[in-house]
């Protein structure tokens, strides 16, 4: 099955004996049997025993797809229908204020934001805020440029008990008191897209405004769900279902390639082999399109959140994992790292993510286009093949930096939903490869329960020091009375 991506490994370091090697690695860790127990629904996040079905939210053959002998199918056609009626109630709405944090916001912010000068997607029908972050900056630069009664409010959590986005959407709701809209007219505007639908309903949102997804989806792989709900409302339904149909086609070709060229598999692999040859720390994800701006961010959460792990599904501690993801548009990035990536050593492989078409028309573009595409390319080369010698290391280029090519046809919903599922893939074999559960995210709990006692202290006259740490129980007392 051909992919709607075209994927060039030329410059990954890696010669025909050493892709045998790690094909034949592929079926030892039986990569393609564990592919097949991802699409069918088999419990393979084990630590809480669920599947990991993204994948059916983008199934729009509609064949069925089972979880515990049910098929999940007629309940995500029903959320399709739900977002393409909404589609047409929101006429009229100026601005959404989209709140959600992680995989509740990463997702639906870069798609929104990349497609937002495609000129297939100009539709632009409402103006999205995505509100995240609890400092109180992020919420104060939205309100001002938002209407209150031509708003519509989303609030986005697969849990529903995420803290920042319930003091986010709380004040929110104080916001639309204040602006004079009364309670019942407040509960009319407001919308949820969540897994715990009775923790919504507590909230305040009516039964038919409760969007649900299911906990076998997991959070940074759920754009596909109503989470991208902003996108059919900015670009209209149609676009959000070119989005879908495009990582379906990636997934056909994820599941029915052959693992030579299989391009999930073959980037999965071709990290690993630098990790573990190299002894590589880090990737750097440059897209060549100022669009893509943020999917160097969204990319981080989905492969570090996921793979950033050391228990091994057995248990025992793995050798590696995650590596660390970073990035910004090429060709910004060339005067801001390159130098470190060309000539400082360690070993950084660099994926270089470029669009065929220029994806805009002003005068010049096509100068500019290719300006852009000399860069990928020349950077591209010079990070393989280095020049000079070592004898003079100011001016020597070591060469045999890996790197990947990616090409998009052009930037609209159908490719970019493709890149991301190709993505979502590489991290799926990936973890295969670590041999570790890609599906939880234990990590993310400490911090969370440490900030319960902190948070009261700080709000309290008198600090109870006791069930604190001393340094964090001085720090608060800095707080309180902060000299610089
Ligand atoms: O803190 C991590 C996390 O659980 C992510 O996995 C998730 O995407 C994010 O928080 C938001 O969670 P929720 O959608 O449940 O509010």
């Amino acid at each position: 099955m051909d992919s709607p991506l075209f994927l060039d490994t030329h410059f990954s370091q890696i010669n025909d004996d050493q892709w045998e090697n790690l094909f034949q690695l592929s079926k030892d860790k039986s990569i393609a049997q564990k592919r097949e127990d991802l699409f069918t629904g088999k419990k393979v996040n084990l630590s809480e025993n669920r599947p990991a079905l993204h994948t059916a939210l983008r199934n729009l053959t509609k064949k069925p797809v089972y979880v515990d002998y049910a098929d999940v199918m007629p309940m995500i056609e029903d959320v399709w229908q739900q977002i393409d009626r909404s589609c047409k109630k929101f006429a009229g709405v100026t601005d959404i204020i989209h709140i959600g944090i992680g995989g509740s916001d990463f997702g639906p912010r870069l798609v929104c934001d990349a497609l937002k000068n495609s000129p297939s997607s100009e539709k632009n029908l409402v103006k999205v805020h995505f509100l995240s972050n609890v400092d109180s900056s992020d919420l104060a630069s939205i309100l001002a440029q938002t209407n209150a009664k031509s708003t519509r409010i989303i609030i986005v959590s697969k849990a529903f008990t995420t803290v920042e986005t319930l003091l986010n959407a709380k004040a929110v709701m104080a916001w639309l008191d204040a602006q004079g809209i009364q309670p019942t007219q407040a509960s009319k505007m407001i919308f949820a897209i969540t897994a715990n639908p009775e923790l919504a309903k507590q909230f305040g949102v009516l039964d038919d405004h409760i969007f649900p997804f299911w906990d076998w989806v997991g959070g940074r792989f759920s754009v596909w769900s109503a989470v991208g709900l902003p996108i059919a409302l900015k670009f209209g339904f149609d676009t959000f279902q070119d989005f879908l149909a495009g990582a379906q086609a990636m997934d056909q070709h994820f599941l029915q390639s052959p693992d030579v060229l299989n391009q999930p598999l073959r980037l999965a692999l071709a990290l690993y082999h630098q990790q573990k040859t190299l002894n590589v720390k880090s990737q750097a994800i440059i897209p060549y399109a100022q669009s893509l701006n943020l999917f160097p961010h969204w990319l981080q959460q989905l492969e570090m959140e996921s793979n950033g792990k050391t228990a091994g599904v057995d248990g025992q501690a793995v050798p590696f994992s995650a590596p660390v993801i970073f990035g910004i548009p090429g060709t910004n990035a060339q005067h801001s790292f390159f130098q470190m990536l060309h000539q400082g050593p360690e070993v950084i492989p660099v994926d270089l993510i470029a669009v065929h078409e220029s994806m805009s028309d002003i005068f010049q573009h096509q100068t500019q286009h290719q300006q852009l595409w000399a860069n990928c390319l020349a950077q591209s080369e010079a990070f393989a093949i280095g020049q000079g010698d070592s004898s003079n290391l100011n001016n020597y280029y070591p060469g045999k930096r890996p790197n990947n090519l990616i090409v998009l046809p052009r930037l609209d919903a159908f490719h970019l939903g493709a890149l991301m599922a190709l993505y979502e893939h590489r991290t799926f074999c990936l973890g295969v490869l670590y041999g570790l559960n890609s599906f939880d995210q234990p990590g993310v709990d400490l911090g969370k329960k440490l900030a319960i006692p902190i948070e009261e202290a700080l709000r309290s006259d008198v600090t109870d020091v006791s069930k604190l740490h001393p340094v964090t129980a001085q720090r608060i007392q800095w707080f309180k009375n902060p000299h610089f």
